[in-house]
């Protein structure tokens, strides 16, 4: 009963978010190292050893990235016990949306016949869950919603290049989706206890996509394409360096706001942007192997849709379970970097 007795500062009335239930889709096909060796001038074990990295899934045909979203949401649904009808309001984040407008938010709550509720898309990127999960809490809070459908899903393949020239990039990314069910709850030991959002657009050119976008005009033109400035640009070493630092800093920063020390954190799930960067956030915080999730080697950098197929796969093998305490933590393109501290 606590939540419904909480109020703010205006003595309104708060009430308390939990994730109620996730699921994560990823497409059938398998690329593995070796697939991309025959493409591209690359090796097994130059990625491997670099990035963590054995296989990614790409889409299919046909298969988009709302198409994606809705069966990982399916799966959220079952998994929370929820009905579709029970959904309030969807936040979708993603980087390689269906088309430049509308967003894929609207096509998802079609496609899962939810029409007339709201539909929000984000653009953060490799932060999108952990943005899109902030924004869920304050709604649930204040009391607007119930039950959000929170998404993270991305169509990376279709946007990479995938020759010799595009390698240090095209070799990180794969396809798949992730959902969550974030529900108002009254059970004080459980839920979202806080989130920590940062950006610095001092660093936007260090990993971008720059064409097309409306600051040419026209938006788009044959000489962007020929200058392959629609191919997505990252200066990795610096990534990596402020990856690195952000990552540790962001989690600090949400287990000193709520009091608590790392030790007694269940699970750290970053966002899986390379296995060379857990391992160096993961030896600065100088937490066990245990201790911090990972699943790159399967999936690549899934962006917005890593931590949700994480966290469902970290369930799924017994790892986490109701109760647990949990930091969810992401770095990317922006640069942005956010974290969340939450009990199951
Ligand atoms: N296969 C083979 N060789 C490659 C590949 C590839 N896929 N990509 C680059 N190389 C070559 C380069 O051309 C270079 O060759 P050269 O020495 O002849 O010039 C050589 O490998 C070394 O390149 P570097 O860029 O110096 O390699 P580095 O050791 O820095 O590793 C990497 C590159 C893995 C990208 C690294 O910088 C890194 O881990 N950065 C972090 C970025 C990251 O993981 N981002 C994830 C996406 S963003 C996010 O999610 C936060």
């Amino acid at each position: 009963m606590m939540a419904e007795n909480c109020s703010n500062q205006k003595g309104q009335i708060m009430h308390k978010a939990h994730m109620a239930g996730i699921g994560y889709y990823v497409p059938e096909k398998v690329v593995t190292n070796a697939d991309l060796e025959k493409i591209m001038d690359t090796s097994d074990e130059w990625i491997r050893e670099r990035t963590g990295i054995i296989e990614r899934r790409y889409v299919a045909d046909g298969e988009n990235n709302a198409d994606m979203a809705e069966k990982a949401s399916r799966k959220a649904l079952d998994h929370a016990g929820c009905d579709v009808q029970d959904i309030d309001f969807i936040i979708y984040a993603t980087l390689s949306p269906d088309y430049f407008f509308p967003g894929s938010g609207c096509l998802l709550q079609d496609q899962l016949g939810l029409n007339g509720i709201g539909a929000l898309d984000i653009r953060n990127q490799c932060c999108g869950f952990v943005y899109g999960l902030s924004i869920a809490d304050q709604y649930i809070k204040t009391g607007e919603y119930k039950n959000i459908l929170l998404v993270g899903s991305e169509v990376q393949s279709r946007g990479i290049d995938l020759t010799t020239r595009g390698r240090d990039i095209a070799v990180l990314f794969g396809d798949g989706a992730g959902a969550a069910i974030i529900s108002r709850t009254d059970d004080e030991n459980r839920g979202i206890i806080n989130t920590k959002l940062h950006a610095d657009g001092k660093y936007i050119k260090e990993l971008w996509c720059e064409d097309p976008g409306s600051i040419k005009n026209p938006r788009l033109s044959h000489e962007m394409i020929d200058s392959t400035s629609h191919w997505p640009y990252m200066n990795g070493r610096y990534v990596f360096k402020h990856a690195a630092t952000r990552f540790p800093e962001v989690i600090n920063e949400a287990l000193e706001a709520a009091n608590i020390n790392k030790d007694d954190v269940d699970l750290v799930i970053p966002h899986q942007a390379n296995m060379r960067i857990t391992e160096a956030v993961r030896m600065r915080l100088e937490l066990p192997e245990e201790k911090v999730y990972s699943n790159i080697h399967k999936y690549g950098n899934t962006t917005a849709a890593s931590i949700p197929i994480a966290m469902s796969e970290a369930i799924a093998e017994g790892l986490i379970k109701e109760g647990s305490l949990i930091c969810l933590a992401a770095f990317g393109s922006g640069f942005t970097w956010a974290s969340a501290l939450l009990r199951l």
